[in-house]
């Protein structure tokens, strides 16, 4: 069977070329007689490669020797967690702003390790905009301040780095590396890797070293971010980081992080112009929280959107069916998601509304 347009929000798609550079290493990497997966992740051979794909990122965001870059496993749940768990010490407050489902765990997974509250939520309008981070009621005992920068399930995304008095601790997940990101409002990123960056098994968390220092003693080995800031504690993800790898290397052979974001904002505008042409689709997020990663909207009825999705699939066009929670289409445009799929998808949508508007 070929390879379908594949609108998945999670795994997502990868580049072609990768997926072929990794088939052809499949049996023996480079000069280690084996697979990379068969090998010591204390061998030279897999020493070289975390450090080629660290300074990949550190390359793709200008990010210098004050940040740690950890590869973790857990998925990006376990940071809910271990964030608060390292930063959510007694006397302070842990405050988050809750755009959507994701943003809701990590603030429930806080809750049971101190003081963690909400300080601006868009559940009211069922997670349609991106509160505006000058009327976020932040703690003057705040650590931080925990943001989702993209709402994969609903389909907003902080349009710029807030601007804030407090470091951000920042669930990237569904757009890491889909654009820039100003380093200098964050003390802590986190994003799985499986939907702008490689296949899922690692979490990327990006720390700076300051931030570090405040992570109180006596907590379990594994879940203190200095353990793996200091040394190669245990067994990384190995197949992960090395997919990893070849993805920012192909991320890199596209350009900077600018021009993927203009790659992408372009993609995402294809099918917002379908969108905003007539009142048959209607989109899920206001224009000004707009994704460009996840597109949702609706039909005008449930029995138009089993039909969109049959007639899409038909067309080669899958995964395009809403979370569960929100139903409708959700058309995931990360990174490796090609242009000529969106385009594909573009005008599969204005042929199905001429014929079923
Ligand atoms: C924004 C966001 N955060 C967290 C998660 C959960 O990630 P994981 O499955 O790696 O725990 C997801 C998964 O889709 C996500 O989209």
């Amino acid at each position: 069977m070929d390879r379908l347009f594949n609108f998945s929000a999670g795994p997502g798609t990868l580049p072609v070329d990768v997926l072929e550079e990794a088939r052809e290493e499949m049996l023996v990497y480079k000069d280690a007689g084996a697979s990379i997966m068969e090998i010591s992740h204390r061998s030279p051979q897999y020493t070289a490669l975390a450090e080629t794909t660290r300074q990949h990122f550190r390359d793709l965001l200008g990010m210098g020797e004050e940040w740690h870059i950890l590869f973790l496993q857990g998925g990006a749940s376990l940071q809910f967690y271990q964030t608060a768990l390292n930063f959510l010490t007694s006397g302070v407050t842990g405050d988050y702003v809750v755009t959507g489902a994701w943003a809701e765990n990590a603030l429930a997974e806080a809750t049971l390790v101190g003081q963690a509250r909400a300080v601006a939520s868009s559940a009211e309008t069922g997670h349609d905009h991106i509160p505006a981070a000058g009327a976020w009621d932040i703690s003057d005992r705040a650590a931080y301040v925990h943001i989702t920068s993209n709402n994969t399930i609903f389909g907003t995304q902080f349009q710029d780095d807030p601007i804030i008095d407090v470091p951000l601790v920042c669930d990237a997940s569904s757009d890491f590396l889909s654009r820039p990101i100003d380093l200098e409002r964050y003390g802590l990123i986190y994003a799985g890797a499986q939907k702008n960056i490689g296949p899922a098994g690692v979490t990327v968390v990006l720390v700076k070293d300051e931030f570090l220092k405040r992570i109180p003693d006596g907590l379990p080995t594994v879940l203190d971010y200095r353990t793996h800031a200091s040394k190669l504690f245990h067994t990384p993800p190995v197949f992960s980081v090395y997919m990893v790898e070849k993805v920012l290397r192909w991320i890199k052979s596209c350009g900077s992080l600018a021009d993927m974001k203009r790659r992408n904002d372009e993609k995402a505008a294809l099918i917002y112009e379908q969108i905003d042409a007539s009142e048959f689709y209607r989109g899920h997020a206001r224009a000004s929280a707009r994704s460009n990663m996840n597109v949702t909207f609706n039909l005008p009825s449930a029995a138009l959107e089993s039909a969109f999705l049959k007639e899409a699939g038909d067309h080669g066009l899958v995964a395009l069916k809403g979370h569960r929670s929100v139903g409708g289409i959700r058309a995931s445009l990360y990174n490796a998601c090609p242009r000529e799929g969106v385009e594909a998808l573009a005008s599969f949508m204005q042929d199905f509304s001429e014929r079923h508007g």
